[in-house]
């Protein structure tokens, strides 16, 4: 038996973690990138993207076993064949390049002392700027190759079921999956 949609359990982590995605890529570029190190609100605005960030992380792990444990629609079969497989791909380069967010991010915390800074007992200033560590520039050129992703992403999505009008997004919604 082939199943119309994606498990609910699957389509409730795909728009919740759409969201967490979203406002680490929004926040992190227009709150935390353009505010100096020396502004003390700096420190709830790290404090947030870390913990929203962590929780990206175990959410996409949790993410892929429910994945790997469930039953999903077969693949598309609309539209020019090339595109159907280079969806697939696409999907597959979003898991990872979020992926490689959480664990840059990790690895800048930690080469930083973020975690005694923001949440221990040290009264130690933050580093002036987070410019020295060089895996800052993997979780910045990530996070832009991750926007345009998204970008392809949805508009494949809208195109699909707008354009070609074949109820892509239904495959994504909650409901009877027969
Ligand atoms: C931050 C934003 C988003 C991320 C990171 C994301 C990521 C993903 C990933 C990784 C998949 C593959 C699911 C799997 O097979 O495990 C997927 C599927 C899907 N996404 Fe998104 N998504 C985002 C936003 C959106 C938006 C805004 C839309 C609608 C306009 C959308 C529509 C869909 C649909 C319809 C599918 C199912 C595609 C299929 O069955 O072939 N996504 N998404
Ligand atoms: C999906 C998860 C994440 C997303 C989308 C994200 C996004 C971003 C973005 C867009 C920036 C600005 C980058 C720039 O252009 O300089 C940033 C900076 C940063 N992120 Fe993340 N991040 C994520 C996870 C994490 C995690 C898990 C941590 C730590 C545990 C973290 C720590 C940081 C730090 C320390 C900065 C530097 C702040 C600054 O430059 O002032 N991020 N992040």
């Amino acid at each position: 038996m082939t199943v119309t949609r994606y498990h609910w359990a699957l389509v409730v982590l795909h728009w919740l973690l759409g969201f967490m995605i979203l406002l680490g890529l929004v926040m992190g570029t227009f709150s935390l990138e353009t505010m100096p190190n020396s502004q003390p609100e700096k420190l709830d605005s790290l404090r947030g993207h870390m913990i929203n960030g962590l929780a990206v992380g175990a959410l996409m792990v949790l993410r892929l076993v429910m994945r790997s444990l469930t039953q999903r629609p077969a693949p598309l079969t609309t539209g020019l064949a090339w595109t159907s497989k280079l969806g697939q791909r696409v999907h597959l380069v979003i898991y990872v390049v979020v992926f490689l967010m959480v664990a840059s991010g990790l690895a800048l915390a930690l080469q930083s002392g973020l975690p005694s800074i923001l949440f221990g007992e040290s009264a130690q200033p933050l580093p002036n700027t987070f410019d020295g560590f060089w895996v800052r520039a993997v979780h910045a050129i990530a996070a832009k190759l991750l926007m345009a992703l998204i970008v392809l992403h949805v508009g494949a999505a809208l195109w699909h079921h707008y354009v070609l009008r074949d109820g892509l997004l239904r495959r994504m919604s909650l409901g009877p999956r027969e």
